[in-house]
């Protein structure tokens, strides 16, 4: 039996708590840091599957990364020239960010490459990023559009301005980190602001990045410079607990210590034009990242069109956007959002067979959905798994009329390890049985 979530129907969310580190964060400072010269110490780092795919990978080629504890690793950069042929392919598992942010740095290492992932990760686009880094000069071949990826080394790059056609950090972040090793100025023009974590990190570690309206521009052959790196709470994963608290009967939740970088917070403004009661309180930034603390009371929340240009900040949110619009009163319309349908998972798919089996709803839409909000019945529910899938079902399943149970769970810990037992910290009654 692969592993399950089982939730039963609680009132109350309450608790002081963070969640793990930001994922994006944390890919970065290992790739960043590895490429940097000297040690950056990082704090806050997620342990999750992917960010470890990441870390085994650094250190496959020739990156000593010293882990202290869960969350504190020190990464022995070995500067812009001191990445080594690992001998083997390297195994991204289920993380595009890994796979997508590689293609662009190993494009310009002096040696050859292969990439693959999982079986939802070998189904992902990869053309996206390697149809850029051709025009750069490398050579990358696809398997149909998909992992495993081929990357030949050796051939000199030099810099392009890329219109960039979808609007994706990973496609961003790995045009730029070619862009450090090409001849003249890489940019990047995007259609719609993403989160901009790999030029914040590059500024982190000193390297001049030049920044005008929806462009970014990095020229080639600077160097980066080791510097401690504290990771902050991952939005993405505060999401699911903010819902639980936004759809709660009674209590108070506050999460503390969770990145607030505006490229992210669009999860906080679609749920405040739902009518949530989200108080945010900033604090000062780390690591180049806006971090804060928010505190969240229940109130019912109503459906809404959900702006167009909110969906690149809010673009792993989705899953969440869909059980909050499901639980809300009156109808939730998402458009513009079909980048969903490349995601671990085709989100939009998954996210409405699994609400229509607890009696909601869904019109699917090409890219995104109708969804006129209700109550959830108990039931089972296939996560097909894919993490935020999951987890988004289980804290909306805290509000079903009866027991809910979801399948194929073992992914959550891709991105939330222990996602299960802080639930259960603010007082939802989740249970994890079966792993495989
Ligand atoms: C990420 C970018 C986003 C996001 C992913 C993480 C990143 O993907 O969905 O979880 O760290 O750059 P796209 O660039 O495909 O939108």
């Amino acid at each position: 039996m692969t592993q399950q979530l089982r939730i039963q129907p609680s009132d109350r969310v309450e608790g002081l708590v963070t969640v793990p580190g930001d994922k994006s964060v944390s890919h970065r400072a290992l790739m960043l840091g590895a490429i940097a010269q000297g040690t950056s110490r990082v704090t806050g780092f997620l342990p999750g599957e992917d960010c470890l795919a990441t870390m085994a990978a650094v250190r496959a080629m020739g990156v000593e990364v010293v882990q202290h504890d869960a969350t504190t690793i020190d990464v022995r950069g070995q500067g812009m020239r001191g990445l080594r042929a690992a001998g083997r392919a390297l195994d991204m598992g289920n993380s595009g960010t890994a796979m997508r942010l590689f293609m662009g740095l190993l494009a310009a290492q002096p040696f050859d490459t292969e990439l693959f992932g999982d079986e939802s990760l070998s189904a992902r686009p990869m053309e996206r990023v390697a149809r850029p880094l051709r025009q750069m000069g490398a050579r990358i071949e696809t398997t149909d559009g998909t992992p495993p990826v081929r990357i030949a080394g050796g051939g000199a790059l030099r810099g392009i301005a890329f219109d960039m056609p979808v609007a994706s950090a990973q496609v961003k972040s790995a045009v730029l980190l070619a862009g450090l090793y090409a001849t003249g100025e890489t940019s990047v023009n995007e259609p719609a602001v993403t989160r901009d974590h790999t030029e914040r990190m590059l500024e982190w570690l000193g390297y001049p990045v030049r920044r005008s309206g929806t462009t970014v521009t990095v020229a080639g052959g600077g160097a980066l410079v080791a510097a401690p790196i504290a990771v902050p709470g991952d939005l993405s994963s505060a999401a699911f607990m903010i819902l639980a608290a936004c759809l709660a009967r009674t209590g108070e939740l506050v999460i503390d210590h969770v990145g607030l970088n505006p490229t992210r917070t669009g999860i906080l403004r679609i749920l405040e034009l739902m009518g949530a009661d989200i108080r945010i309180e900033q604090s000062p930034g780390q690591a180049g990242e806006p971090v804060g603390r928010l505190v969240i009371r229940p109130r019912p929340l109503r459906g809404i069109d959900v702006p167009m240009d909110l969906v690149p900040l809010a673009i792993d949110e989705f899953p969440v956007i869909f059980v909050a619009g499901a639980l809300a009163n009156g109808e939730t319309l998402i458009r513009g959002a079909g980048e969903l349908r490349h995601k671990e998972t085709d989100r939009i798919r998954v996210m409405a067979e699994g609400l229509r089996i607890l009696g909601i709803d869904v019109e699917e839409l090409p890219d995104g959905a109708r969804i006129r909000g209700g109550r959830f019945r108990g039931g089972t529910v296939d996560s097909a798994g894919d993490h935020r899938v999951a987890m988004s079902f289980a804290v909306g399943a805290a509000r079903a009329a009866g027991a809910v149970t979801i399948q194929d769970t073992a992914n959550v810990a891709t991105s939330f390890p222990g996602f299960a037992a802080l639930a259960r910290a603010i007082g939802l009654d989740v249970a994890v049985a079966g792993d495989d």
